[in-house]
């Protein structure tokens, strides 16, 4: 069976207009513009107001990506929605996105894989256009962290922030994607954790009254380490894969959950700084979101342009891991 080349036909991303700042954080939790600054790279990040949730952030990146691509939303087959602050844990969020959408034509359904999400998202979504499946494969990262935060615990409120981007796939004359490369290791699980609600400790007035709903980082310090391991080497991974050596790539897009892990990633793979995308200083940790938002908007400010090579790094809670090497 032959298989179809696929590509990025549009890309659009959604944020919040409200801006928290580290100095507004000053005044809610212990702590400084200046630790977060440093620690982090973070100065601001997004947060969205009043009953806006996932799915409404979502059906926004996705509009703009279709309009981008140039197509309707009756050609849309499926939207996938990768998050891990759906809206409800029944239904998927993807199911509102459709329902917000209006995509009376297409499947849906949510994926989860922490931050690693939308690099996950690319390969299935990938793979339904590849086997001539489908044509038409919304892939989107969407997150609303801030709800599933606990504000009153400095080692994790400081992070995150809310949004959400989206890409159309869709059959190519040449071949866009080149190679992925995805892992999980599950006996990591407890580092990055909502321990309750779901079936392993349901809701309940214990549970809340404990915060156990709220996301729970175990050790900052080793998800640290372990990214910056783990980010480099599976770049290297999915560009043997595709045959290309890091010299041919025009930019990579890395998750963005700590300027210093970009860094040191950037550094154990001998990049200039020019050819990585990064904007975490604004946005904070958007999960799913950060990878596709940073594309979007390398490709508004004319930095990505058609052609280029680009590779999307994520890490996150799972543990997982993954890298995908594509050309624009
Ligand atoms: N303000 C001030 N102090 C703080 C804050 C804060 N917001 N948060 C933590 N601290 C304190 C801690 O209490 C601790 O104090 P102690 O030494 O007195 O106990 C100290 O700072 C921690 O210091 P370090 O461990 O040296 O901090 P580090 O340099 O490792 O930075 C950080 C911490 C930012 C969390 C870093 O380890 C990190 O970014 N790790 C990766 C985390 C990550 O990426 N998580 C998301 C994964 S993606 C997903 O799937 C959700």
């Amino acid at each position: 069976m032959k298989l179809q080349n696929v590509g990025i036909l549009g890309v659009g991303s959604a944020l919040p207009t409200k801006i928290v700042t580290n100095f507004d954080l000053e005044k809610i939790v212990n702590t400084s513009d200046e630790w977060i600054r440093t620690r982090t790279g973070i100065s601001e990040r997004r947060i969205v107001a009043g009953s806006q949730t996932t799915s409404d952030l979502a059906a926004e990146a996705a509009r703009a990506a279709v309009e981008a691509a140039g197509c309707t939303i009756a050609e849309i087959d499926l939207i996938l929605v990768a998050t891990i602050s759906p809206d409800t844990i029944m239904p998927s969020t993807a199911c509102f996105v459709q329902e917000k959408l209006g995509a009376k034509n297409a499947a849906a359904f949510d994926l989860s894989a922490g931050c690693t999400g939308f690099v996950y998202g690319l390969a299935v979504g990938c793979s339904f256009v590849r086997s001539g499946m489908y044509k038409r494969v919304l892939v989107i990262g969407a997150e609303v962290m801030s709800k599933f935060l606990d504000w009153t615990d400095r080692n994790t409120c400081v992070l995150f922030g809310d949004g959400a981007g989206a890409v159309l796939l869709g059959p190519a004359e040449e071949p866009g994607f080149l190679s992925f490369k995805l892992h999980a290791d599950g006996s990591m699980g407890d580092l990055l954790i909502t321990p309750a609600g779901g079936a392993r400790l349901p809701a309940s007035k214990e549970t809340v009254a404990a915060r156990q709903h709220y996301i729970k980082m175990v050790s900052g310090n080793e998800t640290f380490k372990f990214a910056v391991r783990v980010m480099g080497e599976v770049v290297q991974q999915a560009l043997d894969e595709a045959g290309l050596v890091k010299e041919e790539l025009d930019f990579l897009i890395p998750h963005q959950a700590n300027l210093r892990i970009i860094e040191a990633a950037r550094k154990r793979f001998n990049l200039p700084p020019d050819r990585v995308v990064v904007n975490i200083n604004r946005y904070g940790n958007m999960s799913a979101a950060s990878i596709p938002v940073a594309l979007d908007e390398a490709v508004k400010n004319g930095r990505i342009k058609r052609g280029h090579l680009l590779g999307f790094v994520g890490f996150g809670a799972g543990l997982t891991w993954g890298a995908v090497i594509m050309r624009y």
